[in-house]
């Protein structure tokens, strides 16, 4: 499946797989005026060729390695003679991408390896400057795009929602709630998301989302200074595991967030002191 929308200036694409008709996993990417951000999954590979054939395409940018915002980049490369630009992490993995647990094949398929250039500070379209903005947390090499004139902000998989209580294994929570700090102060007015398209509030929701799981890692934080184990901490914060911990081959869960947390829990006991002594969030 993958459907267009026009939004203003914005094209979105919504890509899935679909099960008795209705979409699995929506992955969207974005065109603005001779510029693709993110490709879609290599599933969709016919289906976005045909949408871009008839359209003026000068480059690509990706915001980060998953195979669902680059599983189209070989193609649009080879057979639409397109350029593709990424941070080099992203480069490095797309030249030889690892090999993907089989929820993953089945969602989106594989990436075949693609050739990249490195991306500079900014990138235009049209009469557009968007600017790059290296926002690690859920991979090393996420990168967002922000177009300061509208506040248009492409968030890649940096927001996704507001309450996700679940990490694929590898993410951090620090450069999480770091790169959710940089893009508050851009005050950006509307969200390209990579999981749920155009969303209008941007900054509103991108503080929501820096407040729940702040709140949630000071929790954590009193319960672990409090001397509790991980099993208590985990029961009492998260509950249970979520099932798609199993259905993807233990590669996303609950416990991975709370693993991050713990594996930086200097970081939040000298942050919440810090926040008791001079009101840390206020700047936000
Ligand atoms: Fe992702």
């Amino acid at each position: 499946m993958l459907i267009k929308k026009t939004c203003g200036d914005v094209t979105e694409f919504k890509a899935a797989r679909t099960l008795l008709g209705r979409p699995v996993y929506i992955t969207h990417f974005f065109y603005l005026d001779g510029l693709l951000i993110d490709t879609g999954p290599r599933h969709n590979a016919r289906e976005v060729f045909e949408a871009l054939r008839n359209l003026p395409l000068e480059k690509v940018v990706i915001t980060h390695q998953h195979e669902d915002h680059t599983g189209n980049c070989n193609m649009l490369s080879r057979e639409m003679g397109v350029p593709v630009y990424a941070h080099p992490e992203t480069i490095r993995v797309m030249s030889s991408p690892p090999d993907i647990e089989i929820y993953r094949k089945i969602m989106w398929g594989d990436s075949p390896p693609a050739e990249a250039f490195p991306l500079g500070q900014s990138v235009s379209a049209g009469p557009y400057t968007l600017q790059a903005i290296h926002t690690g947390g859920h991979s090393k090499d996420h990168v967002c795009y922000y177009e300061p004139s509208n506040g248009w902000l492409f968030s890649g998989d940096l927001y996704l929602g507001e309450n996700l209580t679940g990490f694929m294994i590898g993410e951090n929570i620090v450069e999480h709630l770091t790169s959710l700090q940089k893009l508050i102060a851009l005050k950006p007015s509307l969200l390209f998301c990579g999981l749920k398209g155009r969303l209008d509030n941007g900054t509103e929701r991108l503080k929501r989302k820096y407040d729940c799981w702040w709140d949630l890692c000071t929790r954590v934080t009193d319960l672990y200074e409090a001397g509790k184990s991980h099993r208590e901490i985990f029961s009492k914060v998260f509950g249970r595991e979520i099932l798609f911990y199993y259905f993807s081959q233990s590669n996303w869960g609950r416990r991975y967030m709370l693993r991050s947390i713990i594996n930086n829990i200097e970081y939040f006991k000298a942050a919440q002191k810090k926040e008791s002594l001079s009101g840390f969030r206020q700047n936000l």
